[in-house]
């Protein structure tokens, strides 16, 4: 019988999935340099969750930079760090994240291949400023020989029936038969409350996203690791694509579910929202909610209004 890969809760190189039960520069400690493919993680934005003690803003930062400095040492030189923040809020001021993230990075000799903006559409409404409805990714690589496959991660597009009208190749198609680059604008549902996903975690990755990173920057067998691994979606999409996972989390109890949603996945049972599914338009599908009630009865009261008036009218026509 086909045996699935056992969960290891400590670090070897001959493993494949590894759970690391505590903080993460224990972890890290334990992984030889230059052995990661992909460093990939959303880590504690230092608001307050009930993960996290709510430090100041550059003892944050020392913490990160920490993490950040031993994750570049255990990385491949061909890898990527992929480092997935919002803002840092200060009595209603905001500090985006990836701004004060990126000397960490640069001061590495990492390079900056990208900022990607996440788009979702679900979040807390602010009163005193816009509502924040996106969060970035900023993508750094080790050296400028770095992995990057485009093809497994190309996207439909608009007009694929789009043909050359001058030059050499007129009359042929001009976009690629495999999709075009998805760009760096991301839009992805987030992890809301009836996300297929959800679970009791307050702020998950949905898999889709690192699914796009796995897909592109790593080869089948890489390692990728998730040094703030919350409930496991990183490992989820490294080893969906036949990758090696590895990743550190404080709270026992997000592990226990990391464990059991990565056996769902071994056996084929755990539930995903699909890569590139079209997000959900509740206008196209028809929901009722979509139509607001009051302009229901605001066009009442106008209908009321006209056949008033044209009762009156056909009355003075009399
Ligand atoms: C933003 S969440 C990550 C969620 C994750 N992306 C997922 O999809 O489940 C950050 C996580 O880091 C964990 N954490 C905080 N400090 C840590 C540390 N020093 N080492 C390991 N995990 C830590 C928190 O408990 C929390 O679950």
């Amino acid at each position: 019988m086909f045996e699935y890969p056992k969960i290891s809760g400590s670090f070897s190189l001959s493993e494949q999935v590894v759970l690391y039960s505590g903080d993460c520069l224990d972890l890290l400690a334990t992984i030889p340099d230059n052995t990661l493919q992909l460093v990939v993680t959303s880590p504690p934005y230092n608001i307050g969750k009930e993960y996290e003690k709510k430090l100041k803003l550059d003892d944050y930062l020392k913490q990160q930079a920490n993490v950040i400095k031993e994750s570049v040492r255990c990385l491949s030189p061909h890898g990527s760090i992929c480092w997935q923040v919002g803002n840092y809020v200060d009595n209603g001021a905001i500090i985006p994240l990836d701004t004060v993230l990126y000397p960490i990075f640069a001061d590495l000799g990492l390079k900056m291949r990208n900022r990607i903006i996440w788009h979702f559409e679900h979040g807390l409404h602010c009163s005193l400023r816009f509502s924040g409805r996106y969060e970035t990714i900023i993508w750094f690589t080790k050296s400028d020989d770095y992995v990057f496959n485009l093809d497994p991660v190309r996207v439909p597009q608009k007009y694929p029936g789009k043909k050359y009208f001058k030059g050499p190749k007129v009359g042929q198609y001009s976009g690629n038969p495999l999709g075009k680059n998805p760009g760096d604008v991301w839009i992805i549902p987030n992890v809301k409350s009836n996300h297929v996903e959800k679970t009791e975690h307050p702020c998950q990755f949905p898999v889709e996203l690192i699914e796009r990173l796995v897909l592109s920057m790593t080869n089948e067998g890489d390692w990728v690791f998730d040094p703030f691994n919350g409930v496991g979606s990183t490992i989820i999409a490294a080893i969906r694509h036949n990758r090696k996972g590895v990743g550190a989390e404080i709270v026992q109890k997000y592990t226990d579910i990391a464990a059991d949603r990565i056996q769902k996945e071994f056996i084929g049972i755990l539930k995903t929202r699909p890569m590139n599914k079209p997000v959900y338009d509740p206008i196209i599908a028809g929901n009722s909610l979509t139509i607001a009630p009051w302009t229901l009865e605001e066009k009442n009261e106008q209908m009321i209004l006209l056949e008033k008036s044209s009762e009156e009218q056909n009355y003075g026509g009399k």
